[in-house]
């Protein structure tokens, strides 16, 4: 008798801890129909979750990361990304909001580059610059979605067929984008495309983040660092000059960690251009391989969030465009500088600068692009 009870007490405290890791490990995926565009497609939303309390909520129209809910230091969850409420706001107006971009994101010279004496001509819609895919870029056609579900993570993965000459790129180009969520709180994006035919291709996701998971205050108190101690300096219409510049000694320098409101009202050519920050950092690390690029640390929630990436930079936009007239989740006016984003990619114009690392595609070539954002607390 005494052996049996022995026995039971070993297996209650054998079992408590395990069970205990088990629901640590605990992640789920939700799947709903989120609304129908014009054409009366349904579109998804997907939300991933761990058991930190950490999800992510991702729609299969643009790919679009529409919230991440991340704790602050005392447990409690707020949603660190701007968009909106519903299916209906990302379909009137919106500065890309969460959404993957391509088949290039940023900025080509003039809307045309040149591959193999072949011109190709692109829509400017961005002053006399072509931008983040023209027109009906990746961040608004639908993808095709299948969920993911492994054993330290949970996902969804996104494919969409770029068809030769959408939007004026040349080839059709396969492209998929893996979003998943793990046991550690990371948000990992994978990209892959293959093409037919030469082409160019800069894929990275435009979310923007607020730390402080109240999107009515700005993010200048929030501490950015970058590892790069390289920018691009751009002309007036934010295409870079073609010279790597030294970040030390100009309010470009991120190296240590600093407030983004420590120097961006400072009187510079750069910081005027982009009406702030609005500019491509060049990493140290160059070798390609998944490394730190950048942390931003929220002092009053305490939320942390680290990048690592496969990319050679990273656009940091500090939401210079935000005016107060589009209206986000829960009613919120999205006012100047209350959002951030950290678009890891290639150079922004490379197509039409050979001395720029190469955003080529050739056929038989697999592109290859990761990054992780991770949500922790300091
Ligand atoms: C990018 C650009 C910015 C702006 C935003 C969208 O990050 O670099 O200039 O166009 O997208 O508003």
């Amino acid at each position: 008798m005494r052996y049996s009870l022995l026995i039971f007490l070993m297996i209650v405290f054998s079992c408590t801890p395990s069970e205990k890791a088990e629901n640590e490990k605990q992640l789920s995926i939700e799947i709903k129909e989120w609304g129908k565009l014009p054409n009366g497609q349904t579109v998804q939303l997907f939300t991933l979750s761990n058991a930190n309390g950490v999800s992510l909520s991702i729609t299969n129209y643009g790919g679009i990361v529409t919230s991440i809910f991340a704790p602050d230091r005392e447990g409690k969850l707020s949603d660190v990304t701007l968009g909106f409420d519903n299916l209906e706001g990302y379909l009137k107006e919106t500065p890309y909001f969460g959404a993957i971009v391509g088949r290039y994101g940023n900025r080509i010279a003039n809307g045309t580059f040149t591959l193999d004496g072949n011109t190709y001509t692109l829509a400017k819609n961005n002053g006399k610059n072509h931008l983040h895919g023209g027109e009906k870029g990746f961040d608004k056609v639908v993808w095709d979605a299948e969920k993911i579900e492994g054993k330290d993570q949970v996902g969804v993965q996104l494919s969409y067929l770029s068809k030769d000459r959408e939007e004026g790129y040349p080839g059709n180009l396969n492209v998929t984008v893996t979003y998943t969520l793990n046991t550690k709180n990371q948000w990992k994006i994978d990209y892959k495309a293959t093409t037919d035919k030469k082409t160019v291709v800069n894929l990275t996701n435009h979310a923007y983040f607020n730390l402080t998971g109240e999107p009515k205050n700005a993010v200048l108190n929030h501490e950015l660092s970058i590892a790069a101690s390289h920018f691009l300096p751009v002309d007036s219409t934010l295409i870079p000059l073609g010279e790597l510049k030294e970040v030390s000694g100009t309010p470009f320098d991120f190296i240590i960690p600093k407030k983004i409101g420590s120097r961006v009202e400072e009187d510079d050519t750069q910081l005027n251009y982009g009406r702030g920050y609005d500019h491509c950092w060049v990493f140290d690390d160059q070798s390609g391989k998944m490394k730190f690029a950048a942390s931003v640390f929220e002092p009053a929630s305490g939320r942390l969030m680290n990048v690592y990436t496969t990319e050679p930079a990273v656009q940091f936009y500090g939401g210079n465009f935000l005016n107060g007239t589009l209206i986000g989740k829960g009613g919120t006016p999205y006012q100047f500088r209350t959002g951030m984003c950290l678009e890891t990619q290639h150079y922004p114009n490379s197509p039409n600068q050979p001395e720029f690392p190469s955003t080529v595609l050739n056929p038989g070539e697999v592109y290859q692009s990761s990054t992780i954002y991770e949500f922790i607390t300091k």
